[in-house]
């Protein structure tokens, strides 16, 4: 199939790389010259893990180019929307901007029979207006929404594999004459069995948004144990353990530590109670404001427990911070809590030296003010205290004996709950976790 993807961001180069790899014939679009130029090149503009590899592979089959005109969508027959839905500035709700003028520019090039898929998560009601936009230029072409659950760090195997498919058609019927379409569009991965879900389109909106307020929920609910074991001395990641053993609650996105940042979470809980409020259905969400709150107030703890392991005061204090990114295995700093809990100690007098395998770019543009470091060994030399928070895999791996040659003194604070406390502790350390005794 002829497929363009408008946007390509952290969703639509991947999407726009895998669907070459499932065989289409893709073009991504994207007004940034300087990503389309990278792309062009075979390279991906971010980092995330087997997007390269697998942009040049594509790429020597012929099957994927990329263009900053969105003329270059004509010919195709099925049209991704991939731009992003950020916050608006000062306020909860999502800016739709992007979607809004992605979804005009392409209207002139659209065929009879096009259809145009929606990925971005946008609030609930904004599909069924862009139908009708889409229905006004082109009586003959169709839109639905089409929710991506992808994963930063694991985006290309959740792009070719996800759990489910979302198809939101308008009425909601399964004879809806695109999900032929997009059918074929996803050939392979419903030849595997992925179970695929027709819905009207209001519901697939609130399937994205719903799905990730119960993931941010989950991180909220465990980090509020986490304030309680502190009050009462218990161990939070063991009651995870112990409660993640009921199937019915499972143990994923219960790592309790400095919390949920990132594109999506923070903005899509915020834009879903904005949404809410205009639906007049505000009460709904209320909890979300609470799970807001718990996830922001993990980054006052984490400063409030550095000042602690410095003895009372951060002036002057050298200050290691293992991780920038908002995860593990991206370079994304949108939101990071570790980026921002290396900021607040900045401004309390702290000195303070950041590192990270992939992030330090991104991370400095948006700080400039901090203390970049590309070496792990060099960021640990001469530290008052270091801190992990982002639990990159040569964090985890630190050994506790090798580090204390490095540091001027052995405090350390596991922001992720990833180090062994006691073998640090034997090392001579000075160990704290959030919510472990
Ligand atoms: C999320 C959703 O998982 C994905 O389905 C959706 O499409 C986009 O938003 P992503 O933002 O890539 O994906 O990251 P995710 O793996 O969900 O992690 C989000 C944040 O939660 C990270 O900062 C992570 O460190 C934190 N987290 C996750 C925890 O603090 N504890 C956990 O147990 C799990």
């Amino acid at each position: 199939m002829r497929i363009s993807v408008i946007g390509c961001g952290y969703l639509g180069a991947v999407h726009a790389a895998c669907m070459a790899k499932l065989g289409h014939d893709v073009v991504g679009i994207d007004v940034d010259e300087q990503k389309i130029s990278e792309l062009s090149r075979g390279r991906a503009p971010f980092f995330e893990p087997g997007l390269e590899n697998l942009l040049q592979e594509v790429q020597s089959t012929g099957r994927l180019r990329f263009a900053t005109e969105f003329a270059a969508a004509e010919g195709s027959s099925v049209h991704f929307i991939c731009v992003g839905t950020p916050q608006k500035k000062g306020e909860n709700g999502a800016d739709l901007t992007f979607v809004d003028a992605a979804t005009s520019a392409l209207l002139q090039h659209l065929s009879p029979g096009d259809i145009v898929v929606g990925k971005s998560t946008v609030p609930v009601g904004t599909a069924g207006r862009l139908v009708a936009v889409v229905k006004q230029a082109q009586p003959e072409a169709d839109l639905l929404w089409n929710p991506e659950f992808l994963r930063e760090g694991h985006a290309v195997s959740d792009t070719l594999l996800p759990d489910r498919l979302v198809y939101g058609v308008d009425g909601g019927s399964e004879d809806h004459r695109s999900v032929e379409v997009l059918d074929q569009v996803y050939a392979s991965a419903l030849e595997a069995g992925i179970p695929r879900l027709i819905t009207d389109l209001p519901t697939a909106e609130l399937v994205k948004t719903a799905a990730n307020s119960f993931l941010a929920t989950k991180i909220s609910f465990i980090n509020a144990m986490a304030e309680l074991c502190d009050a009462a001395g218990a161990d939070v990641s063991l009651l995870a353990d112990a409660i993640g053993l009921d199937d019915r609650i499972g143990r994923k996105f219960l790592n309790a530590g400095i919390g949920f940042g990132g594109g999506c979470l923070p903005k899509d809980i915020r834009a879903f109670m904005a949404r809410a409020g205009e639906l007049g259905a505000d009460q709904a969400l209320t909890f979300l404001r609470e799970v807001d709150a718990i996830n922001m107030r993990r980054r006052t703890r984490v400063v409030e427990l550095t000042r602690e392991l410095c003895g009372g005061s951060l002036l002057g204090q050298r200050i290691t911070v293992l991780g920038a990114a908002f995860k593990p295995e991206s370079d994304d700093v949108r939101d990071s809590p570790a980026l921002s809990i290396a900021a607040q100690l900045q401004l309390q007098g702290a000195d303070v030296t950041v590192t990270d395998p992939e992030a330090l770019a991104n991370a400095a543009r948006r700080f400039p003010e901090l203390h970049y470091e590309k070496s792990t060994g060099t960021a640990l030399k001469d530290a008052d205290a270091i801190l992990l928070l982002t639990e990159w895999q040569e964090y985890r791996d630190l050994d506790p004996y090798e580090t204390a040659y490095s540091v001027a003194y052995k405090r350390v604070l596991d922001g992720r709950n990833v180090l062994d406390a006691r073998k640090w502790r034997a090392a001579g350390w000075t160990y704290r976790g959030l919510g472990r005794p």
